[in-house]
């Protein structure tokens, strides 16, 4: 199954959810069902790891982010299965390039908080600009979420 995480500039927050997903499918020895990746909506930062501080409060929790920047494509809307984004930007622009793609898009895309417990926000703050809570608020986002993301690839529920 091929998931891949948007975000604006693809070095904060989806590098992030990337990194998150591909720890817990390792803990659940689930590496081998997945291709996980990552993709920005804009191309400022193309080739760029992820953002230092980003890295660094991740690496706290023991997860690595093997990100490089890229900028997501039209191609990306059918070779990947499932497209999870970060805020409702992103997700007017996926969805306005899945409308470009017509018929050749068969990705699924819906906004990453669609799968997080805690949270009834669907938008993950982007934290670039703000201080280091930021970060680790993201985390937390991302780490709710990507379990539920996961237990509902795994055992499909019903959603709106
Ligand atoms: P991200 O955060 O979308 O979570 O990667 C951002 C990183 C950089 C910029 C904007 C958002 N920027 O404008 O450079």
């Amino acid at each position: 199954m091929k998931i891949l995480f948007v975000c604006l500039g693809n070095i904060c927050r989806s590098p992030a959810a990337e990194g998150v997903f591909i720890h817990l499918i390792a803990q659940r020895g689930l590496t081998e069902q997945f291709l996980v990746d990552s993709a920005g909506t804009g191309g400022w930062h193309v080739g760029h790891a992820a953002d230092h501080r980003m890295q660094a409060a991740a690496s706290r929790r023991g997860i690595h982010l093997p990100s490089r920047a890229r900028q997501i494509e039209l191609n990306d809307l059918e070779s990947f299965d499932h497209i999870l984004t970060m805020d409702e930007d992103n997700l007017r622009k996926v969805k306005g390039m899945a409308k470009e793609f017509g018929r050749r898009s068969t990705a699924t895309i819906r906004p990453m908080l669609s799968y997080a417990k805690s949270s009834d926000n669907l938008e993950v703050p982007d934290p670039y600009y703000g201080g280091a809570h930021g970060f680790e608020h993201v985390l937390d986002l991302l780490e709710d979420a990507c379990k539920g993301l996961l237990d509902d690839l795994i055992a499909p529920s019903i959603k709106s």
